[in-house]
């Protein structure tokens, strides 16, 4: 496995697997890599001879108020990890090679609609960083495919538009959420939560597991099953962003035939934003 800074080193070990005809998986990521993370390695795999990793912490993506100057950033130990687990390159670029342009005059990539509620209303701005790099990092690596986790649900469907709407060869793959044991989504902001916090975080899965199987047993008053579990979430200890049940393709507010449903969720819990969902196929 080899760790790359410079777009000349990338080009260089990339065009020697496409000589050779070998499929490039990428797996997008800001670094401090959990077990979610490497199963999407692991997925990538399945899908490509060759797997790139990328570990750039997005600055573009973050709120002025958010935590990208504290976020974590631990890239021995991620290079550690990723040895182990089937990367083939890892892809640490500096800022220059990203935003080439510097960050005032960086091109932005808008995907509307889609973007606006839920994270998009919470985080304004966060998805416009989010498009901007990803679109970037398919031009640096020009995967086949790339691998997001269904953990940043709205993400996913956000790259999926944007690769569909331009046209961009790359095909998404969408892996599975990795969770502790008690249900907690793995998660790097999850080391913000003090130990009386982490005992109540798995209440925000529980919360949306309950939802599911009252789906499917045949509930159909989504607003007031939303109602409940905010007002449950609050109780527990929770601010809660929003708590949703929608199609699950799109986003939209559902009808009582709709089969595939998302119920997805936000909520802060001391100074650790969580998010998490469940897809409900009825
Ligand atoms: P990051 O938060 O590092 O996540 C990288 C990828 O790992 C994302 O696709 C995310 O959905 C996935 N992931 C996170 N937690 C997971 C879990 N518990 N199980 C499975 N997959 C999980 O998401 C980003 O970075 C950035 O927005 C990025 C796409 C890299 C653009 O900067």
């Amino acid at each position: 496995m080899i760790v790359v800074h410079s777009k000349k080193e990338l080009d260089e070990q990339l065009d020697d697997w496409r000589q050779h005809d070998e499929h490039i998986a990428l797996v997008p990521t800001m670094g401090n890599l959990h077990a979610g993370h490497l199963s999407l390695v692991s997925l990538a795999r399945e899908h490509a001879e060759r797997v790139v990793v990328s570990i750039f912490v997005n600055p573009t993506q973050f709120g002025e108020a958010e935590d990208f100057d504290q976020y974590p950033r631990t890239l021995e130990r991620d290079t550690r990890r990723l040895k182990t687990s089937g990367a083939d390159l890892i892809f640490v670029p500096d800022i220059e090679t990203m935003y080439p342009f510097g960050l005032k005059d960086a091109t932005t990539i808008s995907v509307p609609r889609i973007t606006e509620n839920f994270c998009g209303a919470n985080r304004p701005g966060h998805f416009d960083g989010v498009t901007s790099v990803v679109a970037r990092l398919f031009a640096l690596v020009q995967p086949d495919s790339a691998i997001f986790g269904q953990k940043d649900y709205q993400q996913q469907l956000v790259i999926r538009h944007m690769s569909l709407d331009l046209g961009l060869p790359v095909s998404i793959i969408t892996g599975e959420t990795v969770r502790e044991d008690d249900g907690l989504a793995m998660s790097s902001r999850n080391q913000y939560l003090s130990e009386e916090e982490r005992a109540i975080a798995p209440l925000l899965y529980d919360v949306i597991s309950s939802v599911g199987s009252e789906l499917q047993n045949g509930r159909r008053d989504f607003e007031k099953i939303e109602v409940e579990s905010m007002t449950k979430l609050t109780e527990g200890g929770f601010e809660v962003d929003y708590f949703s049940i929608r199609r699950a393709q799109n986003l939209e507010i559902p009808d009582r035939d709709c089969d595939e449903l998302v119920v997805l969720a936000a909520a802060q819990l001391g100074k650790a934003r969580l998010i998490d969902n469940i897809i409900v196929t009825i």
